[in-house]
């Protein structure tokens, strides 16, 4: 099987790693720490299966047009993605799916906007409807900071257009927990559960990113949870989408939190996770290929197998991300990492360097994933790996799966 994944990240890389063990892959655009990267767009190339990766050319209807020209496509299309592409029109299918969810308001006008705020009780969680690279939303207990928000999303000036309808939510408490499935449009079936790291520094300080690192398994979701999740939330939400005529063959990545209350519905994303997607495929015992084939054929029959083992991912990121991240530095070390026993290097933000080498090219820059039969072993790993890399500015989280570890 010939398998073209579209993408140009640490988890299209992941991705192909694995998808390579059973199958040809080429990525596009990739980048060049990741083997098989072509420039040409994804129309233009001959492919058994497609695999997209990121949101945005989800949201931007790629999977749509693909299916058009007959191809067999792994990820929604468009009408499926406004689960993560509008927060709006995701919070109405959850209501019609009665999944549990924090009460909400959409608004376009300031006015209404703010007197629903004042009926609300801090902390204050005011969001975009589309899509902003996830910095579209603000938790805080300051009424003022919550009423500010809204001046500037609806106005424009903060996210653009992205901003300009808003969702006002009830604020919730509790740990979060991620739970991916893969669906083939009337059915789902999990992934082994992963645990990201939203921020920047050690013992979560610091401003949010895109996730600076991962693990899995994750010894707080037993398979009652994850039972319950896929019960009450994830098949809810494909039969209500299916109600309104929606062919869901993608990822449906739920993220939960487990509030006092019982575990509630914060957001979809319709992709697989970044950095989550590069500890669990690793783990994976089956066919990735296959799997994702017969998800996008409607045709899911076994569910996807796991090893027993650990993976955990350290994400290296260049100096000053995620406020402005420097790029064009020299990276060092990764040959070294992944002679390690154990370890991957996934490749995220690079680029090629003027006098051969790669550099430094995004905010996140490497993955450095181990693995072994243990999270403590698997840390060690990973962190081993890390140790061996170097640029000027590497930074990275020193407490990655520690308390899972036991440390
Ligand atoms: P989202 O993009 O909707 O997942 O929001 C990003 C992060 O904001 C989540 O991972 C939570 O940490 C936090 N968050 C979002 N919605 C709420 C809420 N209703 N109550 C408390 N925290 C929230
Ligand atoms: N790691 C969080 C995400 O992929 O959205």
């Amino acid at each position: 099987m010939k398998v073209c994944v579209v993408g140009s990240g640490g988890r299209e890389h992941a991705l192909a790693h694995v998808l390579s063990r059973t199958a040809e892959v080429v990525v596009t655009p990739g980048n060049p720490g990741i083997p098989g990267s072509v420039p040409t767009p994804p129309e233009e190339i001959d492919a058994d299966l497609y695999v997209i990766g990121p949101e945005a050319p989800l949201v931007d209807g790629l999977a749509d047009r693909l299916r058009a020209a007959g191809r067999t496509v792994f990820g929604p299309g468009a009408d499926g993605a406004q689960l993560e592409g509008s927060k709006a029109w995701m919070k109405d299918l959850l209501v019609s799916a009665g999944v549990p969810t924090a009460q909400h308001g959409t608004f376009t006008e300031a006015e209404p906007a703010l007197a629903f705020l004042d009926t609300m009780t801090p902390p204050f969680v005011v969001k975009t409807d589309g899509l902003a690279a996830g910095k579209g939303v603000v938790v805080t207990e300051s009424l003022t900071e919550a009423r500010n928000a809204i001046g500037d999303y609806l106005s424009g000036q903060a996210f653009g257009d992205a901003g300009r309808t808003l969702v006002i939510e009830e604020g919730m408490t509790g740990p979060e927990l991620s739970v991916l499935a893969i669906c083939d449009g009337t059915r789902a079936v999990p992934l082994a559960p992963a645990q990201d790291f939203k921020r920047v520094g050690d013992g979560d300080a610091g401003p949010n990113t895109g996730g600076m690192g991962a693990y899995s398994p994750v010894p707080a979701v037993d398979d009652e949870l994850l039972a319950t999740v896929m019960r009450d939330f994830v098949e809810p939400t494909l039969a209500e989408l299916q109600r309104r005529g929606i062919d869901y063959r993608g990822v449906l990545y739920a993220g939960l939190m487990l509030t006092p209350e019982g575990p509630k519905m914060l957001e979809y994303n319709v992709r697989f996770g970044d950095p989550e997607t590069q500890v669990v495929l690793p783990r994976l015992t089956s066919d990735l290929a296959q799997l994702l084939h017969d998800a996008a054929s409607g045709n899911l029959s076994s569910p996807p197998t796991f090893d027993d083992g650990a993976a955990v991912t350290v994400v290296c990121a260049a100096e000053h991300y995620p406020a402005s991240p420097r790029t064009g530095d020299p990276i060092d070390g990764i040959e070294a990492a992944s002679a390690i026993d154990g370890v991957t290097v996934f490749c995220a933000g690079v680029g090629a360097g003027a006098e051969g080498g790669l550099v430094t090219a995004g905010g996140r820059v490497l993955n450095v994933t181990g693995q072994g039969a243990t999270l403590a072993e698997a840390r060690d790993r990973a962190y081993a790996g890390v140790a061996k890399i170097s640029w000027p500015g590497l930074h990275h989280r020193n407490d990655i799966a520690s308390s899972a570890a036991g440390e």
